[in-house]
């Protein structure tokens, strides 16, 4: 352990401006939101059948949460802004949540530690998902306003703006597989979310540019590493490329050249920011006669996360040296991280996929940064506070945090950064 820790720690010792910190959203800490999420677990349309409620609490207990990391070591924090909260209502700004995001972005900023705010994690304001969401391209101007409203109001407190969080995860989870809201399943919807989602990035970079000058902005792209179910069958190798393009491709080569992802059009001015945050966590082998044509592991493997998914860290090789290939940017992970009750297979995934990410230094990649996800324990979607990927536990029953070694094995890899 020792050993692999400071192989990290020489190798981001030599990266000026080196980030190491954790990453989270609004919805899955903060509480007491309301918003379609909300809406679709009360109608008990989640897998878990489980509520977010209170959630961790985080909207009222930021300050500790928020020293905590910086007790820690960690240089760097991903968070999140909710839609719902800003807007309640179809045009009426509630200035009280302004307000608050100021005092929580500004912790950040007092204990220097750098913000990295997501504008869109999956959930919507009730009255946007009422008029169809994302879906219609007429409803984007909505989001333009929120855009507008927290770069204007909240700028001065914001490092780094990530746009969108997993375009093709929410694309799918939401519009084809019928898992999170609003529960649909039509390719279709899929496509014409993926289309309206890259329009919105590069509607908010834009925005970001004329407000928000001095920071950086990028969105955040799940990378799966997809593999044939089986080598031999040409079918399930088809199977491999088409998923590749439809859910990593295609939105690589659209940031890159202003094409979106499932249409001929093209934005002609289309800027996609200042870097690349990619999230990594799955390796899925896809085949015709795979068990729901996808498995998320290897074949065989039964050293399974409480996700059930597979630990590989070569794929979070795989999917940097991806993203390499058709963006020549900075990247930053956004996110990776491990559901378990096992903290010391814990500290081993980060370790190992933290060295996984350096590798592709060696191939050019420009990487600044790595975000474990997550810092604590929180409502993981449709399936409710089960898989544990906190590196501080959350009790849910007092809601007191407790301080996990993996937390502390972080914070001697993030020692290891530039000061
Ligand atoms: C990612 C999501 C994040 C969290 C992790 C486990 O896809 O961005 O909110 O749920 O998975």
């Amino acid at each position: 352990m020792d050993e692999k820790l400071e192989r990290i720690g020489k190798i981001i010792a030599d990266i000026p401006g080196f980030l190491v910190g954790t990453a989270s959203s609004a919805y899955q800490v903060e509480g007491n939101n309301h918003n379609d999420w909300t809406l679709f677990e009360k109608a008990g349309k989640t897998k878990s059948g489980v509520e977010c409620g209170i959630a961790c609490d985080h909207y009222n207990r930021y300050e500790d949460d928020f020293q905590t990391l910086k007790d820690l070591g960690y240089n760097a924090h991903r968070t999140g802004i909710e839609w719902a909260r800003i807007y309640p209502e179809e045009g009426k700004i509630n200035s009280d949540e302004i307000n608050h995001y100021k005092r929580f972005l500004g912790k950040l900023r007092e204990l220097g530690i750098r913000s990295f705010v997501t504008l869109h994690h999956f959930t919507l304001p009730v009255w946007f998902a009422e008029r169809g969401g994302f879906e219609k391209k007429e409803n984007l101007k909505y989001w333009e306003e929120y855009v507008e409203t927290v770069t204007r109001e909240l700028g001065e407190y914001i490092d780094v703006y990530n746009t969108i969080n997993e375009p093709m995860v929410y694309a799918s989870l939401s519009y084809l597989y019928g898992e999170f809201p609003p529960g649909k399943k039509s390719l279709r919807s899929y496509f014409k979310i993926g289309n309206n989602i890259m329009r919105a990035h590069f509607a908010a970079v834009k925005i970001v540019r004329k407000n928000d000058p001095s920071s950086d902005v990028g969105l955040v792209k799940n990378i799966v590493h997809f593999k044939a179910y089986h080598t031999w069958n040409p079918i399930d190798h088809l199977m491999r490329f088409i998923f590749d393009k439809a859910f990593n491709i295609n939105i690589l080569k659209s940031l890159k050249t202003g094409k979106l992802p499932f249409t001929f059009s093209k934005i002609s001015d289309a800027d996609m920011g200042d870097f690349l945050g990619i999230n990594h966590y799955n390796i899925n082998l896809v085949g015709l006669f795979a068990p729901d044509l996808m498995i998320e592991h290897e074949k065989g493997d039964t050293n399974l996360t409480l996700m059930g998914w597979g630990i590989s860290p070569k794929s979070m090789t795989h999917a940097v040296l991806l993203a390499k290939k058709y963006l020549e940017c900075p990247f930053y992970i956004t996110e990776s991280g491990i559901g378990t009750n096992d903290d010391e297979q814990r500290q081993q995934y980060i370790l190992d996929y933290f060295q996984a990410a350096l590798n592709t230094l060696e191939n050019g990649v420009d990487l600044r940064g790595f975000f474990y996800w997550s810092n604590m324990d929180n409502f993981e979607w449709a399936d409710g506070f089960g898989p544990t990927f906190g590196l501080i536990g959350v009790d849910r029953h007092t809601l007191d945090r407790e301080i996990r070694e993996s937390a502390r094995l972080l914070g001697k890899i993030a020692n290891y950064c530039t000061k």
